[in-house]
């Protein structure tokens, strides 16, 4: 045994030549030196919380693919944005579940004053005041009869139109309170169209945090039965604007166009099976990078936690900390809330 050991301590074996004099697991010996020498962490201010939001008041749904997460009325997402305040959580993201009556070919009512989101908007801005951002997500698939994001012209989504209609809803959810202006929809020429549309309207404060980076996932299927826009979606799908899952070089081209056209924060979604993404996006740009958890990974977590397979709260907080350490400065999640709990104990 001692013969191995000074064998592989010898400065001819790289890699090995500090051993036995240097061990790494000296700085793992004890908690405190743990704690004294982690590289990275996460606290509740780097979190975004994807709430659903049907009509009504003092209503509940649970959402089947997801459990655990329900969709809620206004009144009872304004008192789950209030909680998320209070635990330091640093922005609750509204998606709304559009009625299908009031879903058309053009999409229309995403520049509804009176729509869901906007509703949403208003009621939490007015219960929680500055104290969490809220995030509004642009894009038709919830307005939409056929479930695309954009305009559908002989079974093409078509860009330049539906940038225009983009540009409408943006400034609607800012008049009534967007903190931060998330487009999700991938089109080509949206961030700068909807940043000078809000500079138009007086809302050059307002924020984007551009959805540069998003990818034709199949990880997104709980979210489709989240706000009901699977069955629009049918068999349709949203690869001619979504990225490849096979590409990398392409999400830099996004991300500088984005950045170009005047975009705040960056996203790459989905999470978990994008970590190379956000890394290449942190090293490579002077951007704050976001990252969003999405419903496929939710689920993954929570079925296998609920099977006594995996830990959920260690497994969770894992994920977090691997968002951090690839770059993140943001993370959407589900479990956010979970998160600001386990975080406050
Ligand atoms: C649609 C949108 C999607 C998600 C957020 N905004 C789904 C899609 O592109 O079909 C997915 C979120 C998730 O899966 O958690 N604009």
């Amino acid at each position: 045994m001692r013969d191995y050991l000074h064998d592989l301590s010898r400065p001819s074996s790289p890699g090995h030549a500090a051993f036995p004099r240097t061990r790494l697991r000296r700085n793992r010996r004890w908690p405190w030196i743990r704690e004294m020498v982690q590289e990275t962490r996460f606290v509740a201010a780097n979190l975004i919380w994807p709430i659903f939001v049907i009509e009504g008041t003092n209503r509940r749904e649970p959402i089947h693919s997801m459990p655990g997460v329900e969709r809620l009325s206004i009144d009872l997402a304004a008192q789950a944005a209030e909680e998320a305040a209070n635990l330091g959580i640093g922005a609750i993201a509204i998606f709304p579940v559009t009625p299908q009556e009031k879903k058309t070919e053009d999409g229309r009512h995403a520049c509804d004053s009176k729509n869901l989101i906007c509703e949403t908007t208003r009621a939490i801005a007015a219960k929680t005041g500055n104290r969490i951002g809220i995030v509004c997500d642009v894009a038709l698939d919830p307005y939409t009869s056929h479930g695309q994001d954009g305009l559908l012209r002989d079974g093409y989504v078509v860009n330049d139109e539906t940038i225009a209609v983009l540009c409408e809803q943006a400034v609607n959810q800012a008049k009534a309170g967007a903190t931060l202006i998330a487009p999700s929809d991938m089109m080509d020429g949206r961030i700068g169209a909807i940043r000078d549309a809000l500079d138009e309207s007086g809302f050059q404060h307002i924020g984007i945090m551009s959805y540069a980076a998003k990818y034709a996932s199949s990880f997104y299927g709980p979210f489709r039965d989240a706000v009901g826009s699977a069955k629009n979606l049918a068999s349709g799908d949203k690869k001619t604007y979504q990225m490849n899952p096979a590409n990398s070089e392409e999400a830099i081209r996004e991300v500088e166009l984005d950045i170009a056209e005047g975009a705040d924060i960056v996203m790459v979604k989905p999470g978990m099976p994008y970590l190379d993404i956000v890394r290449r996006l942190h090293d490579s740009f002077p951007v704050p990078v976001a990252v969003y958890q999405v419903s496929g990974e939710y689920a993954m977590l929570k079925f296998a936690s609920q099977a006594n397979a995996l830990n959920e709260q260690s497994v969770v907080m894992e994920s977090m900390l691997a968002f951090r350490r690839a770059g993140a400065s943001a993370i959407l999640t589900y479990y956010a809330k979970h998160v600001g709990q386990w975080l406050a104990e």
